[in-house]
């Protein structure tokens, strides 16, 4: 097995061959000056199993060509099997028509996908799981959840409550509790399809006087994230925790979160932010091992 950190997951390729013990193989990548991707494979990759690893975050569209590149030409290039490592996977949110004439972009994507030479795709804590089965390639969705709450653990969080900003974060939430033990409750959200403002119905809170953490796989613009510890500081919540596995993080959200009252935000190596400070390498390089028995 052999490591293609792309462009995008340097870092997390790099390490993920470092704990798998395998070979790196190094990309050259450039912009042309009228901004398309070049890349170049600088070794081998005839008769391997090629291992991709690159994330689709910010600038999404430059990445998920990139990754289509390195998927197209390490095939092109003799591989044997090709394991696309995307942690996070853009546009995975706009997964239905919310409004008349809009593009399903998620499916426009995973179209794109199933185009190019996959034998295994791994992601992470992906939007809607359930888009996956349209790749008819074998998947894996970890979960980068237990290793988040962990990590809450060290900061004295256990007993904490965990928090689920919106129902499609209740997952999330059921299995945070099982590590932090403290219980979990979520919020109804509901988002403005022209505007993307978000709106909560809070749901009667056990939180008075409790830590809560506050999981998510996404923080994009932070809307949700300053509505949901607005929320929780009317309730009467000690200390205000967030962790998300995909910190996008767009603009000042880091800071307007920290403002609203968060002590703190963890998010995973899965996009690169200030906040990146746990690596899925370890999650990943497990379920590389399992796929080639290594
Ligand atoms: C949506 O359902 C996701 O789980 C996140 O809550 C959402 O994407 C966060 O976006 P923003 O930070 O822009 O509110």
């Amino acid at each position: 097995m052999i490591v293609v950190p792309g462009p995008a997951s340097k870092e997390l390729g790099l390490n993920i061959a470092r704990i798998l013990g395998v070979k790196v193989v190094p990309i050259e990548f450039k912009h042309f000056p009228d901004g398309e991707s070049y890349i170049r494979f600088t070794e081998s990759t005839q008769g391997e199993n090629v291992v991709i690893v690159q994330t689709t975050g910010p600038p999404q569209d430059t990445s998920l060509i990139q990754l289509l590149l390195l998927i197209d030409t390490a095939k092109e290039l003799g591989a044997k099997s090709i394991a696309a490592v995307v942690p996070y996977v853009a546009y995975g949110r706009q997964n239905s028509r919310f409004r008349d004439g809009e593009a399903i972009s998620s499916k426009t994507v995973f179209r794109l996908l199933k185009n190019v030479d996959i034998d295994h795709f791994i992601t992470v804590n992906f939007h809607v799981p359930e888009i996956l089965k349209g790749l008819k390639t074998p998947f894996e969705n970890v979960s980068a959840i237990q290793p988040l709450a962990e990590h809450m653990l060290s900061y004295g969080l256990s007993g904490a409550f965990s928090l689920a900003p919106d129902e499609g974060a209740i997952k999330l939430v059921e299995e945070s509790s099982k590590i932090l033990k403290g219980g979990y409750g979520w919020l109804r959200k509901e988002r403005d399809k022209v505007t993307g403002d978000v709106a909560f119905n809070t749901s009667s809170l056990e939180v008075k006087g409790k830590d809560v953490v506050i999981f998510d796989d996404i923080i994009s613009s932070g809307s949700t994230m300053i509505s949901a510890v607005k929320i929780l500081k009317t309730l009467g919540t000690k200390r205000i925790y967030v962790a998300c596995v995909h910190p996008l993080l767009i603009g000042n959200a880091l800071q307007k979160v920290l403002a609203e009252g968060a002590l703190s935000i963890v998010g995973t190596d899965c996009v690169r932010s200030l906040v990146s400070s746990l690596s899925v390498a370890p999650l990943l390089a497990d379920i590389l091992r399992r796929c080639f028995c290594v």
